[in-house]
């Protein structure tokens, strides 16, 4: 079963990647990479379902070579990675010559192969050293965030086709201050509001620093999760309301009018740092693209007896996927001409993560098959894939598309439990083995082949 497209049915010049996220694959264990609030959080009991960290993921610091063999063999042209904060800087403060040379080797191999290089400053990975001072609660993280980025583009800037600041403000602030459910693990409003204005005054600082050392094509990657009443009632339809205004309108309407909106101000406007309208300008600033990071939608129902924002997610309906994510394609195309229509114009967007967690190997009796047959999957990226042209077809100006991810991988709270790869990783040896679902992009994509 392949994807019902050609390349030449997207736009010419279009850009199909694979992303990947620092933490998530390189094995903090190898080079001198510092530790990161995530290998605290880690260690905490509880915190990671099956008690993993990212210490050796998926070895990539030294398998970097043959991952992206797999990448160009399948003719993916672009690469998205972060670079590990904590490994650039162990301590936080000051550059490490091992963690520039890493990721200097990095970006070298990529080119190397003809995967044009998009960075993620932050992907998660904040220096522990950081974190103790309060992380994204102590507005001095605006300047230590731009720190960091001047001393990694200094040294790998010249060969960066993108550079994305921040992946998933949403995620950096409200599931990891307010629902605690990422590093640093807190469950408070007042850090939750703090974070949710100091993410975004850091990705403005590392901006300015970046235009003003030359540094082209920049942008950020928000992620999206449109949110449907769970019933017509008036509650769930607040409840909805409310979800929007935290998860997807906060950041862009940050970004793009330098306003938050009334529906969040309602619960966090107290909890702000002093100051912060004075600011909403230069938060505002321009960009050179949008990253969209899509993987389902929410339903909310209303919590009437609950603190503010008193709502949760209902149960999905239909097909979900091995995260209890229902699959539900449409929102993407959604998403991308409410973007378009309502906040961004015509800034190129790009989804940058777009894909679903899915165990096939537990499928197979004995040695796995290659490839790994992912049936689930190719549909679901066949799915979505013809969303994005449907959104092409309506004039939105999307100009590439990122699949999530290459490889299997940390998935954060959730460990090496959920597989997300186009390739499967057995943790034990190491190995990789494409799924089918490489081999569909490989045939869409007109690939030179997969080793
Ligand atoms: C996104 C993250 C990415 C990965 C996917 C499944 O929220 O950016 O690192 O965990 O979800």
């Amino acid at each position: 079963m392949a994807f019902p497209f050609a390349r030449s049915d997207f736009p010419p010049g279009f850009r199909f990647g694979v992303a990947t996220a620092a933490y998530q694959v390189e094995g903090t264990a190898f080079g001198d990479c510092g530790p990161s609030h995530w290998d605290s959080f880690a260690a905490a009991p509880g915190n990671v379902l099956d008690g993993s960290s990212g210490a050796r993921a998926c070895e990539h610091y030294t398998r970097y070579g043959e991952d992206m063999d797999l990448a160009a063999g399948a003719g993916f042209d672009s690469w998205r990675f972060s670079a590990n904060w904590a490994r650039v800087m162990p301590g936080g403060r000051r550059a490490s010559a091992a963690g520039l040379d890493f990721y200097d080797r990095l970006t070298d191999a990529m080119l190397a192969r003809g995967l044009a290089p998009h960075l993620t400053l932050y992907h998660w990975d904040m220096p522990a050293a950081l974190a103790d001072l309060g992380g994204w609660r102590n507005p001095d993280v605006v300047h230590w965030f731009s720190d960091y980025a001047e001393a990694l583009l200094g040294r790998i800037g010249d060969r960066m086709h993108s550079v994305a600041t921040i992946n998933e403000p949403w995620c950096v602030a409200w599931l990891s201050h307010f629902l605690g459910l990422h590093a640093p693990g807190l469950r408070d409003i007042r850090a939750a509001a703090r974070a949710m204005h100091h993410v975004l005054l850091a990705h403005a600082a590392a901006m300015e620093a970046m235009r003003a050392r030359g540094q082209r094509n920049l942008g950020i990657v928000l992620n999206f999760e449109p949110g449907d009443p769970a019933s017509d009632s008036p509650q769930d339809r607040a409840a909805a309301a409310r979800h929007n205004a935290i998860y997807n309108r906060w950041f862009i309407e940050a970004l793009m009018h330098g306003r938050y909106p009334e529906e969040a101000l309602a619960g966090l406007g107290a909890h702000l740092p002093a100051g912060w309208e004075a600011q909403m300008p230069r938060i505002a600033q321009p960009i050179d693209w949008l990253g969209v990071n899509y993987y389902t939608r929410m339903r909310a129902r209303a919590l009437p007896e609950a603190p503010w924002p008193a709502y949760a997610a209902a149960p999905p309906e239909g097909e979900t996927t091995d995260m209890g994510w229902e699959v539900y394609p449409q929102g993407l195309s959604r998403v991308l001409r409410w973007l378009a229509r309502e906040h961004t114009g015509d800034l190129p967007l790009f989804v940058t993560e777009n894909g679903m967690a899915g165990d096939e190997a537990a499928q197979v009796a004995g040695a796995i098959p290659n490839p790994l047959p992912d049936p689930q999957r190719c549909a679901y990226f066949a799915s979505h894939l013809a969303e994005v042209r449907a959104a092409l077809a309506d004039g939105v100006p999307v100009r590439g598309y990122f699949a999530w991810s290459l490889l299997d991988n940390f998935e954060w709270a959730f460990g090496y439990t959920k597989r997300f790869g186009l390739v499967h990783v057995d943790y034990a040896t190491q190995a990789r083995t494409p799924k089918t679902s490489l081999h569909d992009f490989a045939q869409m994509l007109g690939g030179r082949g997969i080793l």
